[in-house]
């Protein structure tokens, strides 16, 4: 069985709005200790590490989340969130975690994990503000899908994900910040996949789970997020257990579990529209 434990949006620093960045590095050493129980194969950090102050604050902020996940032995793979990159690029990013933060394929046993490192800052001019999706980084994760003899997990920072939005705090009155830009796109490209493929992301500060044409979409809380909470932090972290199912597991104050079979896709042309058919069939 292959064990990832996944942590999204810790967001370290000052508070800011709901976001309890205060309880982040003491979280942390609960994470650590989950960690070491656990003795899972990899960490997955699915971005917004910092709640951004300014190019100094925030590089001591990252410095401090490196050190503290370097407290626990397992390997954590870092994504970028938007938080990361406001006053940082990618590449310092990358020198004070010490890996590459580009796109990733990592090969475990059966399965293919994508680490989708897509540009995650949001970008405002006179007439623009939000998420640009770059075409290269649409067809990296398009080949990968398409080209995959193995299931499919994928992991990012921003989703681009189906789910309702309504009822959340930042993105209800927000959804273009909610997912990539043109999301429809890529989820009707990666849907002729014959593979099962899963898709797991941050960003939106609360767990989800969809399905479109096939393709699970889920969204993991935030580790110091509140206004879900009464004000305390979640305190979320999770866990995918890969053999013959896929589990999901989130723990903290916000539990949810999805177990789904892994098996092969039955795709199926759907049944046209109703007022097209005939009365017999319409009698069905
Ligand atoms: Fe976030």
């Amino acid at each position: 069985m292959i064990k990832i434990i996944t942590i999204a949006d810790i967001h370290c620093g000052k508070n800011s709005l709901t976001k309890r960045g205060d309880t982040a590095l003491s979280l942390l050493d609960e994470f650590n200790l989950f960690v070491d129980k656990e003795k899972p194969d990899l960490i997955i950090d699915l971005g917004d590490r910092i709640n951004d102050i300014d190019k100094k604050n925030d590089i001591i902020l990252q410095k401090e989340i490196f050190k503290k996940l370097n407290e626990n032995k397992i390997k954590t793979y870092h994504i970028c969130g938007n938080h990361d990159v406001v006053n940082l690029t990618v590449k310092e990013n990358e020198e004070i975690f010490n890996q590459s933060l580009e796109n990733e394929v990592i090969l475990l046993d059966n399965f293919k994990i994508l680490l989708w490192r897509a540009d995650a800052k949001t970008y405002r001019t006179d007439d623009f503000f939000g998420f640009k999706i770059n075409e290269m980084d649409f067809i990296w994760l398009n080949n990968e899908v398409m080209n995959s003899k193995v299931p499919v997990i994928i992991f990012s920072h921003v989703p681009i994900s189906p789910a309702s939005l309504i009822g959340n705090y930042y993105f209800q009155n927000n959804p273009s910040f909610g997912s990539y830009p043109n999301s429809s796109r890529l989820r009707n490209s990666i849907c002729k996949a014959s593979m099962p493929v899963f898709f797991l992301s941050g960003h939106v500060h609360w767990n989800s789970f969809s399905q479109e044409d096939g393709i699970t979409y889920l969204t993991q809380q935030s580790l110091t997020e509140s206004f879900s909470n009464f004000g305390k932090p979640a305190k979320s972290w999770g866990q995918i257990s890969l053999d013959n199912k896929f589990l999901w597991k989130v723990y903290g104050d916000e539990p949810i579990e999805i177990s789904l079979d892994i098996k092969k896709r039955n795709s199926i042309t759907p049944l046209g529209s109703f007022s097209n058919l005939n009365q017999d069939l319409r009698a069905k």
